[in-house]
């Protein structure tokens, strides 16, 4: 029988990380993702881990380390272990007071700064955008500014997650009610239809997204997206290290136009990560500015 073949071993909870086995599979996530599981944490790898284990009938997390550097279907196992390795909590209007000065500051003085000049064409970038509800509430906040006039603009977001499971689950937007809980309910009577299976983003919110599978440690796949105005990266560089961090903010700089603005996490700063932008500090929260 080989290494990978299947058997009716069940693990249990019995399984724990090695020192080596810790090192193996946390080195491997942050090669691959720039995310950083620090040692005190190692239960996360453990627990999030261990029912593939079983699924797979491996005996230890070394025969997994080995599965996934040398199993027959690699790059599916990869791209599994990115999904049990990534957090992928979201909702609609996340932080809502962050989201308010986001549109009194900086979206409402865009887009009439671009109506004046004429050239009605708005690009945001949502990075790490876990199952779509920050750039649904993006999208969805626009709509509400420009109501019917929205027909002249070219409005486009790009929304990107490294797993492919959260990139389909909203590509297909559909949701329960916990992830709606902050959303206003004349809001989600506008903007979608009730369905047997929860809610249903309206299309005419979902035609300005682009969801695309994108790894924010690729530097040629971020390159190829397109010049932002915005660039949202919410609640994602908190799970990465020091130089990760500021890899990621450069390509923000390289992104984003001359004074475009950057919105992180709420308890997320550039202190001692970054000084290429400037921060703008409002009761609601802090949002980035890019500095020329
Ligand atoms: C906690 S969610 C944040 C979702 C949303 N931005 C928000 O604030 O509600 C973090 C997301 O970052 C994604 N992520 C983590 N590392 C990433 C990477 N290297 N490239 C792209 N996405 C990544 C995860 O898959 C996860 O869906």
């Amino acid at each position: 029988m080989s290494l990978f073949s299947p058997n009716s071993l069940s693990l249990g909870k019995s399984v724990s990380l090695s020192q080596k086995e810790f090192n193996d599979l946390s080195g491997f996530i942050y090669s691959l993702a720039g995310i950083e599981i620090p040692r005190q944490r190692q239960y996360l790898l453990e627990n999030r881990l261990r029912s593939r284990l079983n699924e797979l009938s491996l005996k230890s997390f070394s025969e997994y380390y080995q599965y996934l550097l040398h199993g027959p279907d690699r790059k599916r196992e990869v791209e599994i272990f990115c999904e049990k390795m990534t957090t992928n909590e979201t909702s609609f209007f996340r932080d809502p007071r962050q989201l308010d000065v986001f549109r009194d500051s900086v979206l409402v003085p865009l887009l009439s700064r671009l109506k004046e000049t004429g050239r009605k064409q708005l690009h945001i970038w949502s990075a790490g955008c876990s199952s779509g509800e920050e750039p649904y509430t993006l999208s969805i906040m626009i709509h509400e500014l420009l109501k019917v006039s929205i027909i002249g603009w070219r409005i486009r977001i790009t929304a990107n997650d490294i797993s492919s499971a959260m990139i389909q689950k909203a590509r297909k937007g559909l949701y329960n009610e916990h992830s709606l809980r902050n959303t206003p309910k004349d809001i989600i009577a506008r903007y979608f239809s009730k369905e047997p299976g929860g809610y249903l983003v309206h299309p005419k919110i979902k035609k300005n997204i682009v969801f695309e599978r994108i790894n924010l440690n690729d530097a040629g796949a971020v390159k190829r997206i397109p010049k932002s105005q915005v660039a949202f990266c919410r609640n994602v560089i908190i799970y990465f290290d020091l130089p990760m961090k500021k890899k990621v903010v450069n390509f923000f700089y390289d992104n984003l136009v001359q004074g475009g603005h950057l919105v992180l996490g709420h308890s997320e700063s550039l202190h001692s990560v970054s000084s290429i932008f400037q921060p703008i500090r409002k009761p609601g929260g802090i949002l980035y500015r890019r500095m020329d």
